[in-house]
């Protein structure tokens, strides 16, 4: 379903520490609460610690992922139900076209979409991931049309019969830049049992689905691909996928807010290990590894064991595996945290550090 280079993505699972049940960050007025040194953010004392950093995860806090669930629900009329788990934010539509070309293609694959279309798709798109943009030429047909099928159709044969390249996905901009139209729910129909039949996945940029204005009788006004139930018409959900941003309906393009909707959560977890964030010591506790282990399991199985004594006393940092080291026992500390909340983490790690083996 994935490419090669998403599988190995959705692998990684670089993003799975945020992922289940998250434990209760420090608070200095009890004095519990696990101290976290794992994440180079900045904390600005006073504003919503939630909201503003990765404590939830570097794909959107729960609360922004939740309300645009509602907004989905409001205004895109999804018939199957969207939540916070169908949603992910990245900085802007324009990083997730690099994110669902890097997952859904590899090297030299195609991504299929018709003329003319916004101009950008083509950076956006190609450079990052090496796939190819094969253009269906409509050749006085209308775009919006059951009948483009049939040359969307031809570009796909043609581009693997004569240049062997395998199509993976089809993108289309709904409602359309540069030609301010929306696909009619007969077309998008069209368009989603086409993508069934070639097994490619459906991305619609929907980043102008609410700037659609003088709607009359004589079309339908904006339908998201997400309100056509796609097993009434033999569709696998797992090849739909959204994109909306802030950027257009909400005049914010410099705030850099853009989300992936989609159902499919192997691609939503492949997304989430293409995404990335100096506030740091890099601390040596090998002495604190536990030389049992070390002899039965090795090195870092011992890195591992002294990651979670360290998570049972209340302070979580990143360990030395994660980041290449050469020898196991190092860890990154982040001093980037409120003053009480790092005193109370490096005394936790002293009195440990004392206890389990290490000299002062
Ligand atoms: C169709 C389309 N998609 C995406 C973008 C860029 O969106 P963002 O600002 O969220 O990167 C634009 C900007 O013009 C656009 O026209």
């Amino acid at each position: 379903m994935l490419s090669n280079r998403g599988e190995t993505y959705a692998e990684a699972g670089l993003a799975n520490a945020y992922l289940g049940h998250l434990k209760t960050p420090f608070d200095k007025e009890n004095k519990e609460g696990v101290v976290s040194f794992s994440n180079a953010e900045n904390i600005a004392s006073g504003l919503d610690r939630t909201s503003l950093t990765y404590h939830e995860g570097p794909f959107g806090s729960r609360r922004l992922r939740e309300a645009m669930a509602e907004l989905i629900t409001s205004y895109f009329y999804p018939a199957s139900p969207i939540t916070s788990d169908n949603i992910l934010f990245t900085s802007g539509v324009t990083s997730l076209n690099a994110v669902c070309a890097l997952c859904l293609t590899d090297p030299k694959d195609g991504i299929l979409l018709g003329q003319p279309i916004y101009g950008s798709f083509n950076g956006d798109f190609s450079v990052p991931s090496s796939c190819q943009l094969i253009y269906a030429s409509f050749q006085g047909d209308d775009p919006f049309g059951p009948s483009a099928m049939i040359r969307y159709e031809e570009a796909v044969l043609k581009a693997r019969d004569e240049n062997g390249v395998s199509v993976r996905a089809l993108l289309i901009c709904n409602p359309h830049n540069p030609l301010g139209r929306c696909y009619p729910r007969e077309t998008l129909v069209a368009l989603l049992q086409f993508c069934q039949k070639y097994q490619i996945h459906l991305i619609s940029d929907e980043v102008y689905a609410l700037s659609v204005y003088e709607e009359d009788n004589s079309t339908d006004g904006f339908v998201s691909v997400l309100s056509i139930e796609p097993a009434n018409i033999g569709v696998n959900p797992a090849l739909i996928h959204v994109l909306y941003g802030m950027s257009k309906d909400f005049a914010a393009a410099g705030l850099r807010l853009g989300c992936l909707i989609s159902q499919n959560q192997r691609f939503l977890q492949a997304a989430l290990s293409t995404s990335i964030a100096g506030f740091f010591l890099w601390i040596d506790l090998s002495k604190c590894l536990d030389p049992t282990l070390i002899a039965d399991q090795g090195g870092w199985a011992a890195e591992s064991d002294l990651s979670n004594r360290l998570l049972q006393i209340g302070v979580k940092m990143a360990s030395g595996y994660a980041y290449h080291n050469e020898v196991p026992g190092w860890f990154r500390i982040i001093f980037s945290v409120e003053m009480e909340t790092l005193k109370e983490g490096l005394s936790r790690i002293v009195k440990f550090y004392l206890s389990s083996g290490g000299s002062s």
